[in-house]
């Protein structure tokens, strides 16, 4: 079940830059940075409760941001549903007919597993469904 818009995340060229605007100019909390290898991305979170902003560029260059900028040179690039229970969630999008990018869940930013629904498949939005970690 979805249960909470996780985040909105924005593609940026330079993310300090982009970072020194969310915290100085709009005077968000700044929470930090994270590679996220597996994804190819460096993210920045802001949050701002009941969800966050998610500023993302490319890691080392590389991976889907880097071509996402390159065509579009940065903007809104997917907003992020929070789920408690991810597999469902998929089994129950796919048999609708939406499209996954990937089969099955990958860990992302915080240690969540992530999947996205391929915009082609929802109306040209990017959208990513998450289930964060377990709380130690
Ligand atoms: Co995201």
């Amino acid at each position: 079940m979805i249960t909470a818009l996780d985040h909105i995340a924005i593609a940026v060229p330079d993310l300090d830059a982009a970072i020194k605007r969310f915290m100085e100019d709009f005077g968000l909390p700044f929470e930090g940075t994270e590679d996220v290898v597996s994804a190819k991305t460096k993210t920045a979170f802001f949050p701002l409760p009941p969800t966050q902003i998610e500023l993302v560029t490319p890691l080392n260059g590389e991976g889907p941001i880097a071509g996402y900028l390159e065509k579009k040179g940065g903007g809104i690039h997917h907003l992020c549903f929070r789920s408690d229970d991810i597999e469902a969630d998929v089994e129950r999008l796919a048999a609708k007919g939406y499209q996954f990018i990937g089969d099955t869940p990958t860990p992302g930013a915080h240690g969540a597993k992530v999947i996205f629904i391929h915009p082609k498949s929802c109306g040209g939005v990017l959208i990513e469904i998450n289930q964060p970690a377990e709380e130690h």
